[in-house]
Formats: structure tokens, C-alpha cells, sequence
């Protein structure tokens, strides 16, 4: 599977991929359906007319909005279970496949191309997703390119880009991104603008890898190949050296500018509401548009979950911090991200409970900066993908009063989290809490309950006795 349009065949033909063929409006309308949909877990849409635009000016919303479509995506059958998706995720992630390099000629994203002042945004149908939205965010879905000029690594990031004019973009990568690292560490001591390509509507796992908290020095495209299972194609920019998927819809070349800043935001944010108010962004400078025929625009109309956000974080965190975990000696057997708790609630099972290995997993998630605020650790007879147990587990084993750990901490926080107040956000000042839903190590044996299930509370016999009788039961 090539890039995206291969992977709208698939999802068509599995049911996953609705198009609307009656004109829709940039302006909020194709948000608002898109929206609506999500909060019926439903497919991805494609609006094949949009107003103001010519025929052919398309925009796809949530590629990867559900299960069905990441696994699709992987090559996997669209019903494979969420543990199998992991599985596979885990298995094919560390089987780095270096990209191919292509010319100019043999990339599609270069059939047209416009320098300059003809690299105008409004050539492009960048909605406007949410009443209260700052402007028109044409990058929501995307990949925003970025390169290290000292050791020639390159970071692959998503972070949203508001049009704030012809030639201007505004966007917001928190302070704690590579991207921010990058252009503070790199670009800002030699007073130098930074290079920046933004890549809407190339191979979905391309995107999904681009949301993935990697540690820098790693390619996000090498790891694209990996879970893709093929090399990713890319060919250099048009106007810097900056490599980017040859089967994009849509490149937009240009560069941050390091003594500019422009407004950006409020924005319907990933953890489910809108963000605050209009702020410092940074100014992304258009130099060069390059697209497909008929461009197909890539977009999430970001929100309350589920939708592409919250899923592709849940694999790409809950694999990256299980690594994580076992690499700090914690027997861990399973780690789930619910994408109802955006990243921000994580499940961790573990072979051998209590208080300390708690301890530990609280640990290790303040260790760096810190995205997630929750944790709830399992015993290994829970299974972290159902949050029935899960919640089960959590209310009846976490002690109010001695099986909750809480640290604070400042500079480091996700200045998203929606229940930290202003002053906290501004200096990023969060706190962590680790919910210990394990029964104590302390306890004898005798002391700890059976669970009342018919696979935990009954004896072998009896539970055979009454299966092969199943039938004459009239069950
Ligand atoms: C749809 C979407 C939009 C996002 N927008 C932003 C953003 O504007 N700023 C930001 O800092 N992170 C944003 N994120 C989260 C980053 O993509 C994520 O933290 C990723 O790991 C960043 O890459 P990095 O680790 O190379 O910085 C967004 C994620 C998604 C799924």
C-alpha cells in the first residue's frame, strides 16, 4: 500500500469510507459532520465537493478514526482485536527500514508545483473545524518535517498549522516538542530561520508515526517502514533539503522565522475541549505548494474522543512505555492507553503487584516530560484492554487511603491537561498520581477473595460439569 489513496480503496471496499458528493462548506460545516460522526464512531468521510473550490479539491476526514481503520493501515484484518493490533505493532517496530529516495520526476506530490508568491494557501480548501476555532487549520492531519543541521537527523512531528495569511502560517508545538527543541537549541542561538516542510495526506501509519512521543535521533520515517512493512519513498524538497513522502497529497515548503511570532488558537484540542484563548504561535513562512492532481486534504476534526487522535496515540504510547517499563526491571505484562482517557489515563498490568512496583511505575512516567497524569496499575489476572476488569479492579482494590501515589513537579507538565488551572500551565507545573489497584504483597494468600466469575470462583470439575451440559440448559 503506497500512500493514501490505496488506502481509501481498502477502507471503501471494508464499509470504513462514506463519500459525500453534495457540495459541503469549508467553513465549519465539514467540521460539524465530521464531528457528528466521530461521537457515532463512524467511518471516515470523504467530501468529494467542496464550495469555493473546483471539482477535485477534496478533503478526507479520520483515516484511522476507529480500530478497523489502524488495522486495515497495518495490512491486518479490519476485526482484529485491539491486543492483536499491539501485538503487531510491537512485533514490527524495532525492524527499521530505510527510506527510498526518489527523483523529483517519479513523486507524485511534485505534479504540481507553485514557488513564491504563487504559493498561495487559499489555493487549498483549509477548513474551518470548530465554531471558536481560531482561523482555518489546514494542518490537522499531518507531518510536520523538520531537520538537526548538526547531525543531520529528522524529526517527524504532528502538530496543528493555522492559515493566518497568504503566505503565513501560524502553529503552536508546545515548548516540550522536538519540533520546539529544535528550533530553541538549533536555529535560535545562530539567529537563523528553520527549515520546515508540512505533509498533509500521506500513508496513514506515516501520520500515526508522527504523533508518536520518539526519542530524538530517531527517524520516524525508518519507523513508518518498519510497521508499513516497505520502505517509505521520499524526495527532497523543492525550496531546502528536506526529505518528505513522495506520495503526499500535499507538501508546504517553508521556514520558521525565529524573531517572528503570530497568533494562534483557541483550537477544539485532543483531550476533548477547546483550548483557551488566542496565543504566541510560531510563524511558519510559505516558500513553496506542492500537490497531487486533485489534492486530497487530510484533516481530524480533533476533539472529544474517540477519534484518530486519541487511537493513534493509544498504540504508539502503550508500546513505547511497556518498553519502558520492563528497561526500568518492572515486570510488566501489558500496557493499554484508552483512547476515551486521551493519553492521559494509562493502564499498566504487571506479574507482581503492590505499593513499591506502584512506586516504581510512578517513577518511571515522571521521569521526563510528563504528557500523562493517571495511572492505574493491574495484577496480571486483570486484562488491561477491558476496561470492565479495569474499572472493576481500580474500585475495588485501590485503597483511598494508602494505594494512591502523587507526585508534583514543574517545567515538564503537558500544558493541555484540562484540569491544571492557568498558572499551572503557564510554568508547566502538573503532578502525577498512580492508582494501585493490585492486591497488597503483605497479605497471605488466604486473605486475598477469589473474583466472583464463573472462570475464577468454581471449581475445575464443576466448571466442566456444567460446559458440556451448556446445551441442555436450552443456553
Ligand atoms: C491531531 C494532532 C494534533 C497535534 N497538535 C499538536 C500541537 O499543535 N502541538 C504539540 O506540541 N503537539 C501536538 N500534538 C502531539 C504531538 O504530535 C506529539 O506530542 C508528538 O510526539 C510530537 O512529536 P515530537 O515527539 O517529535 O515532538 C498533536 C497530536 C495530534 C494527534
Amino acid at each position: 500500500m503506497k500512500g493514501l489513496r490505496e488506502f481509501m480503496d481498502e477502507i471503501e471496499k471494508s464499509g470504513d469510507l462514506v463519500r459525500i458528493n453534495k457540495e459541503v462548506d469549508w467553513d465549519i460545516e465539514a467540521g460539524a459532520i465530521s464531528r457528528r460522526v466521530y461521537d457515532q464512531y463512524g467511518p471516515s468521510l470523504f467530501f468529494e465537493k467542496i464550495k469555493d473550490y473546483p471539482q477535485g479539491h477534496t478533503i478526507l476526514n479520520g483515516p484511522v478514526g476507529t480500530w478497523r481503520r489502524v488495522a486495515i493501515a497495518m495490512g491486518l484484518a479490519p476485526d482484529t482485536p485491539v491486543r492483536e493490533i499491539y501485538a503487531e505493532y510491537e512485533k514490527r517496530i524495532d525492524n527499521r527500514v530505510k527510506p527510498n529516495i526518489v527523483e523529483r520526476r517519479d513523486a507524485p506530490c511534485k505534479e504540481n508545483i507553485f514557488i513564491g508568491e504563487d504559493a498561495d494557501i487559499y489555493r487549498l480548501p483549509a477548513p474551518l473545524i470548530h465554531e471558536g476555532d481560531g482561523g482555518r487549520y489546514i494542518g490537522t492531519w499531518d507531518i510536520v518535517v523538520t531537520g538537526d543541521p548538526d547531525t543531520g537527523w529528522t524529526n517527524w512531528g504532528m502538530y496543528r498549522f493555522m492559515v493566518h495569511n497568504k503566505n503565513f502560517l501560524a502553529g503552536w508545538p508546545q515548548t516540550t516538542s522536538q519540533f520546539a527543541m529544535m528550533l530553541n537549541e538549533k536555529y535560535v542561538p545562530k539567529n537563523k530561520p528553520m527549515p520546515v516542510a508540512l505533509v498533509i495526506g500521506s500513508h496513514p501509519i506515516d501520520h500515526m508515526m508522527a504523533t508518536a512521543p520518539f526519542k530524538p535521533g530517531v527517524s520516524e520515517a525508518e519507523v513508518a517502514g518498519a510497521v508499513r512493512g516497505e520502505a517509505v519513498d521520499l524526495v527532497k524538497c523543492e525550496t531546502c533539503d528536506l526529505m518528505v513522502p513522495a506520495n503526499a497529497e500535499i507538501v508546504i515548503e517553508g521556514e520558521i522565522p525565529v524573531d517572528v511570532i503570530v497568533p494562534d488558537g483557541p483550537f477544539g484540542e485532543y483531550p476533548g475541549y477547546r483550548s483557551g484563548t488566542m496565543a504566541e504561535g510560531v510563524a511558519f513562512r510559505i516558500k513553496a505548494i506542492t500537490h497531487r492532481n486533485n489534492p486530497i486534504l487530510s484533516m481530524t476534526a480533533l476533539g472529544a474522543p474517540v477519534d484518530d487522535s486519541s487511537i493513534a496515540a493509544s498504540l504508539t504510547a502503550a508500546v513505547g512505555m511497556k518498553k519502558g517499563l520492563q528497561r526500568r526491571g518492572i515486570d510488566v505484562t501489558d500496557v493499554y492507553v484508552p483512547p476515551e482517557g486521551v493519553t492521559h489515563l494509562v493502564v499498566v498490568g504487571v506479574k507482581t503487584g503492590g505499593i513499591e512496583v506502584t512506586k516504581k511505575v510512578l517513577d518511571f512516567f515522571v521521569a521526563r516530560r510528563v504528557m500523562v497524569s493517571k495511572c492505574i496499575v493491574v495484577d496480571q489476572d486483570v486484562d488491561v484492554f477491558n476496561m470492565g476488569q479495569v474499572i472493576h479492579a481500580f474500585a475495588t482494590k485501590c485503597h483511598p487511603g494508602r494505594s494512591i501515589v502523587v507526585e508534583h513537579f514543574v517545567g515538564k507538565s503537558n500544558a493541555l491537561t484540562p484540569c491544571y488551572d492557568a498558572d499551572e500551565r503557564r510554568i508547566l507545573k502538573g503532578a502525577f498520581a498512580a492508582f494501585d489497584a493490585t492486591w497488597p504483597l503483605e497479605w497471605p494468600k488466604e486473605n486475598i477473595p477469589p473474583r466472583a466469575t464463573f472462570e475464577d470462583i468454581y471449581s475445575e470439575k464443576t466448571k466442566a460439569e456444567v460446559v458440556a451440559k451448556w446445551n441442555e440448559y436450552g443456553l
